[in-house]
């Protein structure tokens, strides 16, 4: 059996991905197939801000660090810098449409909103399934983002058993989870 064998037969490739920047909405497409929960990174200075961010990740356990990248362009972003420090709503299957709203360009975005200030100052928003309160421990500018790595000094799970919100190929879903599988 030679190694090809063992290999099994290629997958087709759908579509290719260049690195001159000129075939991004493939890019855009190849990562959309990557499926993920949803954040909302919050802070507050003399008003609260929040932003919704689908890049977060777990970056150490000793200490605690989560990582989440933040786009350059970003008005949010200064917020998260001059405050020093930032929470992290993770969203339940029923909070798509706070999903959105975080994402808004106009308007405000915490209309309706239920929040309270966490003791480290961070908005933390109601219905979430854990809120995390971090310090910025590096910020690392790698193209058109910022990756912020954040140490976890404080955080709290919801009590309520919900689902969390999934984001996958660009559309909001609720995951069917295996209650054996339950925690
Ligand atoms: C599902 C979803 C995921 C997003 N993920 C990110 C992300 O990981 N990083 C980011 O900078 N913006 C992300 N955005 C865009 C921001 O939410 C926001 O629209 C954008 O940054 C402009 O707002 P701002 O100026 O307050 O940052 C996402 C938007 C949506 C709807």
């Amino acid at each position: 059996m030679n190694s090809k064998t063992q290999m099994g037969p290629s997958p087709p490739v759908v579509r290719s991905v260049g690195s001159d920047g000129a075939s991004m909405p493939d890019f855009r497409q190849l990562l959309s197939q990557f499926a993920s929960g949803i954040v909302v990174l919050t802070t507050a200075l003399e008003v609260p801000f929040g932003v919704t961010c689908q890049s977060f990740f777990s970056q150490s356990l000793n200490p605690p660090c989560i990582a989440t990248s933040v786009s350059k362009k970003s008005s949010t972003l200064p917020q998260f810098k001059s405050a020093g420090h930032f929470g992290v709503n993770v969203l339940a299957a029923d909070q798509a449409d706070l999903a959105t709203q975080f994402a808004r360009k106009d308007g405000d975005r915490w209309e309706g909103v239920n929040w309270e200030l966490s003791p480290a100052g961070n908005p933390r928003i109601s219905g979430a399934l854990a809120w995390m309160d971090c310090r910025i421990m590096v910020d690392v500018e790698a193209g058109d983002h910022v990756m912020l790595i954040g140490e976890v000094l404080d955080a709290a799970i919801a009590d309520a058993q919900e689902h969390p919100l999934i984001f996958f190929r660009g559309g909001f879903h609720t995951p069917l989870i295996d209650s054996r599988n339950r925690q």
